[in-house]
C-alpha cells in the first residue's frame, strides 16, 4: 500500500507502534478499510462542493429576491401615484362637468342682484330728486303761512311722483332678496373650493351630513331638474377621519349619477344612520336601475353606460378606491326599472 490514507496511518500507529509491517494476511482488510477512507473523503468533497455550488444559488436567488422586491415597491409607489392622480383627474373632469351647472346656479342669483342694483340706482335717483328740492328749499320761510304751505304741497306732489310708499315698501324686499342671493353666491363659491382645492387627503375629522349637503349643494344643478331630495339624518351621528374633499367627491359622484339615472323626475333619498360602530349613508334614487351584468362593472374604471362627453366611467371606480382607503365598504343593491341603492359604510371616529 503506497498512499496510506491520514486515518488509517494514525490508526496503524497504534495498532503498530514499532512500525511493524503489516502481516500479509491483513494486507487486503487494510486496503478495503482504506479505500473506503478514501471514498468517503472523495464523498466529503463532493458534497461540500455542491453546498458551495447551492451557497452560491441561494446567495443568487436572494439577491433576485432583493431586486424585485426593490422593483415592486417602485411599481406600487409609482401606482400609488397614478391612484393619485385618477383620484385627482376624476375630481377635475366631476368639476368640468358640474362647472356649467354651478355657473347657472352663480348667474341666477347674481343677475337678480344685479337687476336689484339698477332698481335701487333708480330709486336713489328718486330720493336724490327730493334731497335736492329739500336742499333747495332749505331756507323757506316757515313762519309765513303761504310759502310755507306752497313748500308742502311741492314735497306732497314730489313724493307722490316718485310714489315714495311704494318706494319705502319695495326697499326693505329688494335688500332682503339682494342679501339672499349674495349669500347664495357665497354658498356656492365656498362649496366649490372647499371641493377643488389642492388636497392631500388628509384626515379630519368629519360631519357626514355637512360634507353631504355641501354635495347636494355643489349638484344641484345636476339634481333640480330631474329629482326631489328627500334628507332623512340621523341626530348624533358620530363624525368619520377622513379627507373632507375626498369624500365629498364621493357623494357628489353619487348624488350624479342618481339624477342622470332619471327618465322622469324621481326622489333622491338620503339617509344617515349608525350600524354599531359604522356611520352609514343611503343614497336612493326611483332611476332606471342597474341590470345585473353591469352591477358587476359599475365600479371597474372606465366601465359608463353613458354618451361620450356625458361620463368617464371613473366616478364609481373612484368612489371605490376613496371608501376602501378609510377601511369603509361601498355597495349598491339595483333593480330595473324601481331605482338604486349605494350604501357607503365607514368607521366612526371619535368626537373631537
Ligand atoms: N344610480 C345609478 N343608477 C343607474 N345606473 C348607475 C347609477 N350609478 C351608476 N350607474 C351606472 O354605472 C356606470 C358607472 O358609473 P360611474 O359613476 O363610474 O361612471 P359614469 O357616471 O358613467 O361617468 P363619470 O366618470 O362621469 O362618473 C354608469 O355609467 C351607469 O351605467
Ligand atoms: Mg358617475
Amino acid at each position: 500500500m503506497k498512499n496510506k490514507h491520514r486515518l488509517l496511518v494514525r490508526q496503524l500507529k497504534k495498532f503498530c507502534p514499532n512500525g511493524e509491517e503489516i502481516p500479509e494476511e491483513w494486507r487486503r482488510l487494510f486496503e478495503a478499510i482504506n479505500a473506503a477512507y478514501e471514498a468517503s473523503d472523495e464523498d466529503r468533497r463532493l458534497m461540500e462542493k455542491s453546498m458551495d455550488i447551492s451557497s452560491r444559488e441561494m446567495f443568487q436567488v436572494n439577491q433576485d429576491l432583493r431586486q424585485k422586491e426593490a422593483a415592486l415597491r417602485e411599481a406600487l409607489l409609482r401606482l400609488q401615484q397614478t391612484q393619485q392622480q385618477l383620484i385627482q383627474s376624476e375630481k377635475l373632469a366631476s368639476i368640468g362637468q358640474l362647472a356649467a351647472g354651478v355657473a347657472h346656479e352663480i348667474n341666477n342669483p347674481l343677475s337678480f342682484v344685479s337687476a336689484n342694483v339698477q332698481v335701487l340706482e333708480r330709486y336713489l335717483e328718486d330720493f336724490g330728486r327730493i334731497f335736492a328740492y329739500l336742499d333747495k328749499n332749505r331756507h323757506v320761510d316757515t313762519a309765513d303761512a303761504e310759502s310755507a304751505a306752497g313748500y308742502i304741497q311741492e314735497l306732497n306732489k314730489l313724493q307722490d311722483e316718485i310714489d315714495i310708499d311704494g318706494i319705502t315698501r319695495d326697499l326693505g324686499e329688494l335688500l332682503e332678496e339682494t342679501r339672499d342671493g349674495l349669500e347664495r353666491v357665497k354658498r356656492i363659491v365656498h362649496d366649490l373650493r372647499t371641493f377643488a382645492r389642492e388636497d392631500k387627503g388628509e384626515r379630519e375629522t368629519v360631519r357626514l351630513d355637512k360634507v353631504i349637503d355641501r354635495a347636494l349643494s355643489i349638484a344641484s344643478n345636476e339634481v333640480k331638474y330631474r329629482a326631489e331630495v328627500v334628507k332623512d339624518y340621523a341626530a348624533d351621528l358620530p363624525p368619520v377621519r377622513c379627507s373632507e374633499q375626498r369624500l365629498g367627491q364621493v357623494f357628489v359622484n353619487l348624488i350624479v349619477n342618481a339624477a342622470q339615472a332619471m327618465a322622469d323626475r324621481g326622489t333622491i333619498a338620503i339617509r344617515t344612520y349608525l350600524d354599531e360602530d359604522r356611520v352609514c349613508a343611503e343614497v336612493a334614487d326611483t332611476g332606471q336601475g342597474i341590470s345585473q351584468g353591469d352591477l358587476l362593472r359599475i365600479f371597474d374604471p372606465f366601465f359608463t353606460t353613458k354618451p361620450v362627453g356625458m361620463g368617464t366611467g371613473l366616478g364609481l371606480s373612484v368612489c371605490h378606491e376613496i371608501i376602501k382607503n378609510y377601511e369603509g365598504d361601498i355597495t349598491v343593491t339595483s333593480e330595473v326599472n324601481k331605482g338604486t341603492t349605494f350604501l357607503v359604510k365607514l368607521p366612526a371616529g371619535e368626537e373631537t
